[in-house]
């Protein structure tokens, strides 16, 4: 069956990457969630999808110039108005603080395509061990090369090539990562190639499936999993499909 990973929570109807996003994830039913990760001034991982906070919260700037400390001033659901308050932006900590006690499944993503933070795989493998969640974590980035030193450094936890446009020789191309899954823009994903992604036994969860039909598709092709900004919708649709 496939699974259903609240994209940055539930980014579709909360402020994207904030605890009450996670919360609502579990909420609907959501298998797990997919959050993305930076690194701050002072060497803290965040949760936060761009290099600067402009479109997310009410401040401006790299998150790379901010301390932790400083960025808790912003309100990460300044978008949504009044309806969530004030949201401040999680660390990685926080997060996995609250989803180890929880049967759900993570994926962090690794946002390290445009800079390149010092040691931020060596951390967030440190911090999934701590909390013991190696076995249902998945890391993944468009930075291949850090997933293929995210296997070095810790081979027990799977890791997913991030990609846009089509592979040259996917499953050659992954053997040679030493990743497990394949996280591909939606369009490049057809039934055949899921099919050989099985005979190859890598895993494969397109981004980002919003809306019914899409969903249906992904669903009939039976992907190992969707990234999805509605992940109480998608779970109607997979009853009904
Ligand atoms: O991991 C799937 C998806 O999150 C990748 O794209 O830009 O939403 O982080 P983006
Ligand atoms: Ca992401």
């Amino acid at each position: 069956m496939t699974k259903i990973f609240a994209h940055r929570g539930s980014a579709g109807t909360h402020p994207e990457n904030t605890m009450i996003a996670f919360y609502e994830a579990e909420r609907v039913g959501a298998d797990g969630i997919e959050l993305d990760v930076q690194l701050t001034k002072d060497g803290q991982i965040v949760v936060i999808h761009d290099e600067t906070i402009d479109r997310t919260t009410d401040g401006t700037g790299w998150v790379k110039d901010f301390t932790y400390h400083e960025l808790q001033q912003f309100n990460a659901a300044y978008k949504f108005a009044d309806q969530y308050g004030v949201c401040r932006i999680p660390l990685l900590e926080e997060v996995l603080a609250w989803i180890c006690s929880k049967p759900l499944l993570l994926n962090i993503e690794l946002k390290n395509s445009l800079i390149a933070y010092e040691k931020l795989e060596q951390k967030v493998i440190d911090m999934i061990r701590h909390y013991h969640l190696e076995d249902r974590t998945v890391l993944s980035s468009f930075n291949h090369n850090s997933m293929a030193l995210c296997h070095r450094l810790a081979p027990v936890i799977e890791t997913a090539l991030l990609y846009i446009e089509p592979l040259y020789e996917p499953w050659h191309y992954v053997r040679v990562m030493q990743a497990k899954g394949l996280h591909p823009y939606h369009r490049t994903v057809t039934e055949a190639f899921i099919r050989q992604a099985r005979h190859h036994q890598i895993a494969v969860r397109p981004f980002t499936i919003n809306g019914e039909s899409l969903m249906k598709k992904m669903f009939q092709y039976k992907v190992d999993a969707i990234f999805t900004d509605y992940p109480r919708q998608a779970r109607e649709v997979l009853k009904k499909t």
